[in-house]
């Protein structure tokens, strides 16, 4: 279980704080989406989370245990928007064996089964790959470490419908498993398989029913946050 208690992220060269006493609750097996528009602080957020940067205040727990950025960093695993940009191995196999020279061959199988890659050869080159199974290995590389927590940064964010219903499908599988925490600035499809919903406005978290997002309500706004047919961010 994930507790974040009064999280409070203010660098010293901004004037407000960018994340203002965020808490929640995620238990294991379960996705947490967090909803919110481009600035709100949703990516700030995960680099804190995946210890990348340091809390100003407030704390992260697993469990009854206090992590500090370097815990962190070992049990979270962050995915970065538009992850693929990020690539560096030639081949699937360099991808995944980056800072893990020693994986087996097992781990790596293993690790590619669960995001659906299974049956394609290691030589393959990750740009040849679509941009759904770009994402799914983004996906496998961080499997791989065994997080206990997975932070997705707008997974879905410039795929087409066909690929999106690709990753979400991908997510439903691995939330059996992991929880994950899903930030992105509109809820799409992604409302549907959440267990807890949140929208985040200048650094401020408010949950928020799940299936206030899965109404129809194109052209329709939910107070607080942008949904479909708001501009595509970067
Ligand atoms: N290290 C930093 N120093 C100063 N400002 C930052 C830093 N990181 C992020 N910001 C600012 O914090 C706000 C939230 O950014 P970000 O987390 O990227 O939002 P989102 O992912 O929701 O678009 C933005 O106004 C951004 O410019
Ligand atoms: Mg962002």
């Amino acid at each position: 279980m994930l507790y974040l208690k009064d999280l409070v992220y203010h660098p010293a060269v901004t004037h407000t704080a960018i994340l203002k006493s965020i808490s929640l609750e995620l238990a294991p097996q379960q996705l947490g989406l967090i909803v919110g528009p481009s600035g709100s602080g949703k990516s700030t957020l995960l680099e804190v989370l995946a210890g990348l940067a340091r809390q100003t205040t407030g704390k992260i727990l697993w469990r009854d245990q206090e992590l500090a950025p370097d815990s962190l960093q070992q049990l979270a695993g962050l995915v970065f928007q538009f992850p693929e940009r990020h690539f560096c191995g030639h081949t699937i196999l360099e991808e995944l064996r980056l800072g893990h020279p020693e994986l087996s061959k097992e781990k790596i199988d293993s690790a590619l089964a669960s995001v659906g890659l299974g049956h394609l050869p290691l030589s393959t080159a990750p740009r040849s790959l679509s941009g759904g199974q770009q994402r799914r290995l983004a996906l496998a590389v961080q499997l791989i470490r065994q997080p206990f927590l997975l932070l997705l940064d707008e997974p879905t964010a410039g795929l087409d419908w066909s690929m999106r219903k690709q990753v979400i499908s991908l997510l439903t599988e691995l939330k059996k498993e992991w929880s994950l925490l899903v930030v992105s600035h509109e809820p799409g499809e992604m409302a549907a398989i959440a267990d807890r919903c949140w929208t985040l406005n200048y650094g401020k978290l408010t949950p928020i029913d799940p299936a206030l997002f899965n109404q129809p309500v194109l052209g329709q706004t939910v107070p607080g946050t942008t949904i479909s047919g708001s501009k595509s961010e970067e």
